[in-house]
C-alpha cells in the first residue's frame, strides 16, 4: 500500500503528480483559505506524510492525534509553526526548504529597505491622490541608502545575501549573530559587533534571524530607544521577533524614522492595526520568497523531502 499524504493547500498539479508516483494524495483544494483546524485534526489521524505551510500550527495537541505520521514537510525555510520537540518525541522527521529562497528573500529585503528609505509607496500615493502640485526642495525626502550603515541581525544565508547586495550600494555592513562568521567577515569585509553597538550604529537594521523562544521580542522598547532617530527597521523574518506595540510607539514618538515590514505578529495583520495607519510604515503581505521560480522550487523541494522521507531515503533538508 502506498503511504498516505495530505497537502494542506492547493499546489501546482505537476507537483501533486510527482508525489502521486509513490503516495496516495489528498489535498485541501483552496488557494486562499487555510485548511480548517478540524479538517487537519481529522486527516492527521490517518496519514503517513504531511505537506504543510507556515500558516498551519503543528502543535503537540495535533501531533498527539497522529498514529502513523512519519514525515512533516514544511514548505518554508522557517519552521516556528511546528513544535519540533513534540515531533522529535514522536519520532517524526521534519523537513524544510533552506537555500532555495535565499536570494529571492534577500532581493525583497533590499526592495523593502529601498522603498522605506525613499518613501516609494507614500510618494506613489501622493501622485495618485493628486497632491502633486509642484516640485519642491524638501518634498518627500527620504534617507540615503548609499554610504549608510546596515546592521544585520542574524548572519545566516539570507543575512549574507543581503550583506552582498548592500556592498554594491557602498554601504558599511555590521552584524550580530549568536556565533561569529569569520569566513563571511573576510569574504565580504563586514564586521561583527555586540547587539548594543549594532543598535546604536545602524542607519538600517535588518532582522534576519529565525524566530525562537530566544528571539521573541528581541527588538522591543529598550532596543528601539537605543536606535538612531533617523534609523529604519526592516523585518522580513518573522513578526514575533519585533514587539509591534513598542514599534508603534517608537514610530509615533519619532524614536526611529520608519519601518518596512513583510511579516507580522498576527498574519494576516488586521487592516485596522495601528501600525498600518502610519505613513512611515511600508507593509507587505509576507512575500519574501514570492517569485514564480522560487515558489515553484520550494514546492518541488518540499515534495521531494516528503517522498524521500516516506520511502526510507534521507531527505535533503532535515530539521530533526
Ligand atoms: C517564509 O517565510 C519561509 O520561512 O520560508
Ligand atoms: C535562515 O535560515 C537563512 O537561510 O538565512
Amino acid at each position: 500500500m502506498k503511504p498516505k499524504v495530505y497537502i494542506t493547500r492547493k499546489i501546482p498539479n505537476s507537483i501533486v503528480e510527482k508525489i502521486e508516483y509513490t503516495c496516495d494524495v489528498e489535498m485541501w483544494e483552496e488557494e486562499n483559505t487555510p485548511v480548517p483546524r478540524e479538517v487537519l485534526e481529522n486527516k492527521i489521524q490517518e496519514i503517513d506524510g504531511l505537506f504543510c505551510l507556515l500558516t498551519e500550527t503543528i502543535d503537540e495537541e495535533l501531533l498527539e492525534k497522529a498514529s502513523n505520521l512519519k514525515v512533516i514537510s514544511n514548505m518554508a525555510v522557517g519552521y516556528n509553526n511546528i513544535d519540533i520537540e513534540a515531533a522529535k518525541r514522536k519520532g517524526i522527521t521534519v523537513t524544510n526548504t533552506p537555500g532555495i529562497l535565499t536570494d529571492t528573500t534577500a532581493d525583497l529585503t533590499f526592495a523593502l529597505l529601498m522603498a522605506t528609505a525613499r518613501r516609494l509607496v507614500e510618494s506613489s500615493d501622493y501622485l495618485q491622490k493628486e497632491e502633486w502640485e509642484t516640485w519642491s526642495p524638501m518634498q518627500l525626502t527620504g534617507q540615503d541608502i548609499h554610504g549608510a550603515t546596515l546592521g544585520i541581525i542574524g548572519m545566516g544565508r539570507i543575512g549574507e545575501a543581503v550583506a552582498k547586495r548592500a556592498l554594491g550600494f557602498d554601504m558599511k555592513v555590521i552584524y550580530h549573530n549568536r556565533s561569529r562568521k569569520p569566513d563571511i567577515e573576510e569574504k565580504l569585509h563586514i564586521t561583527f559587533v555586540e547587539m548594543e553597538e549594532l543598535l546604536q550604529s545602524s542607519d538600517f537594521l535588518c532582522v534576519l534571524t529565525p524566530y525562537t523562544k530566544e528571539t521573541h521580542h528581541l527588538i522591543s522598547k529598550e532596543e528601539l530607544s537605543i536606535m538612531k532617530n533617523t534609523a529604519i527597521l526592516i523585518n522580513t523574518a518573522r513578526g514575533g521577533i519585533v514587539d509591534e506595540q513598542a514599534l508603534y510607539q517608537a514610530l509615533v514618538n519619532k524614536d526611529i524614522w520608519a519601518a518596512g515590514l513583510d511579516v507580522f505578529e498576527e498574519e494576516p495583520i488586521p487592516v485596522t492595526h495601528p501600525l498600518l495607519s502610519l505613513q512611515n510604515v511600508v507593509s507587505l503581505p509576507h512575500i519574501g520568497s514570492a517569485s514564480v521560480k522560487t515558489r515553484l522550487k520550494m514546492c518541488e523541494v518540499a515534495a521531494e523531502n516528503l517522498t524521500k522521507g516516506l520511502n526510507n531515503e534521507k531527505p535533503k533538508h532535515v530539521v530533526i
